[in-house]
């Protein structure tokens, strides 16, 4: 049993904003290789979780095991009001901040690395392989495979690997058997070695090294972002969000938050889009990696070898290699299906932010608020400063998602003023 106060903020469904989107969504399309890559779903991922990707309901009952793990892993986390920070932008109206930092993984990963692992454990599954870019999701994916008494293997993108041992090390202390990416543990990973035996690794190829590990140890593939099932569990911030922001009086005008993949963004503001036309959404990514600004709508390849379906998503191309940003979960080529439609349509706004001025908006609000945010969540930051900014004296409700605490990525300060 929850505690009260607990129990009234944690939804007891997600939602799934398929039902509810403009278009329908086109379904992911087989990539004809050697075998049906929709087929290889059936095999690599907890029937579950299959369900939860194609089903169109829009409520998803949340197990009862899943929300005390919630609970356990430090939700409902909390909505803060950014008094400092709004202060010292001489901004007119409210921040409200929405800090899943506070998670014990220090970010919104878990809230899928959760019922995944819960539904793999159900099914009798033993271990589970993933991918892992700054690290945040491999760390999500090794508690949670831990907590439910199973095995995990993470490919980590070489980049972050070498720019973030503190993550290697607590994936380890979580029981994980890590290995950077690209490695020579699997056939793709060796060939890509072979062309480039320093390869700074992709989200793209890790994922590819993943699968096939997957598949040829009788693993099970825990999703980490674009797939809709992902976005349908990260629905319990942005509902959260909601029941805290009415307990304060208080609906936003604008809300802001980071894109690598589209989860957090997706499952942040998702449960306001049925609302109507009266919020601005503004979704932060990495000018290294303009995906929005600068990538095409098309059907591409969730992986670089192509083994897993393609999605008709915002891309960059799945061989794109993006420079080495401290911002690793923003280095991924694509976005979530339903987040790129709805850009595509105008119902959401793109921005572009380079690292400089992440650099610059992280130090800010340490020295203001005192959160050491993530660097992917230093996007979010800049986007609403930007926006504080421009619409100083319009007293708007600004609300954003701190996706993560960015206490193992100190690095990015090195050399700094
Ligand atoms: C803290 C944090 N924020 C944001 C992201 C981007 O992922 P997504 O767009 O799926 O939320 C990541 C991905 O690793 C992350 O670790």
């Amino acid at each position: 049993m929850l505690t009260t106060d607990k129990m009234d903020i944690i939804p007891e469904k997600w939602y799934n904003i398929i039902p509810d989107l403009p278009e329908p969504l086109s379904p992911p399309r087989d990539n004809n290789r050697d075998s049906s890559s929709i087929d290889l779903l059936n095999r690599i991922i907890p029937k579950e979780v299959l369900r939860q990707e194609f089903t169109v309901r829009r409520f998803e009952p949340i197990p009862q095991e899943v929300i005390e793990g919630y609970e356990q892993i430090g939700r409902p986390t909390p909505l803060i009001r950014a008094r400092n920070m709004e202060r010292a932008l001489d901004y007119g109206g409210k921040i409200f901040l929405k800090f899943e930092g506070a998670t014990v993984t220090g970010s919104h990963k878990i809230n899928t690395a959760l019922p995944q692992a819960y539904y793999a454990k159900n099914e009798g599954i033993g271990s589970v392989v993933t991918e892992t870019g700054a690290g945040q999701w491999g760390t999500a994916t090794a508690l949670a495979s831990s907590l439910y008494g199973m095995k995990s293997k993470i490919f980590m993108v070489r980049t972050s690997y070498d720019q973030k041992p503190l993550r290697k090390q607590i994936m380890s202390l979580y029981g994980a058997d890590v290995s950077a990416s690209p490695s020579s543990e699997t056939e793709f990973g060796r060939r890509i070695l072979s062309s480039d035996p320093r390869h700074l690794g992709t989200l793209g190829i890790a994922i590819s090294e993943a699968v096939e590990y997957a598949l040829k140890n009788d693993a099970r593939y825990m999703l980490g972002s674009v797939m809709n099932s992902v976005v349908t569990h990260q629905s319990v911030i942005g509902l959260e969000t909601r029941k805290q922001l009415e307990i304060a009086g208080e609906y936003p005008d604008a809300m802001i938050g980071c894109v690598g993949g589209g989860s957090n963004f997706s499952g942040f503001t998702f449960p306001f889009i049925p609302d109507g036309d009266d919020i601005e959404y503004i979704a932060s990514t990495a000018e290294e990696v303009p995906k929005f600004t600068h990538g095409t709508y098309k059907y591409d390849f969730i992986d670089t070898a192509g083994i897993l379906p393609s999605l008709r998503m915002y891309s960059l191309g799945a061989d794109f290699v993006p420079p080495g940003i401290y911002a690793g979960g923003l280095r991924y080529h694509g976005a979530a299906p339903t987040l790129s439609m709805l850009i595509k349509l105008g119902k959401i706004r793109a921005e572009d932010v380079s690292q400089a001025e992440v650099i610059d908006a992280l130090r800010f609000f340490a020295n203001h608020q005192g959160i050491v945010a993530a660097p992917e969540s230093g996007h979010a930051i800049a986007s609403a400063m930007r926006y504080a900014n421009l619409h100083r004296t319009e007293k708007k409700t600004i609300v954003v998602n701190i996706s993560g605490h960015g206490l193992m990525d100190m690095k990015i300060f090195d050399g700094e003023k």
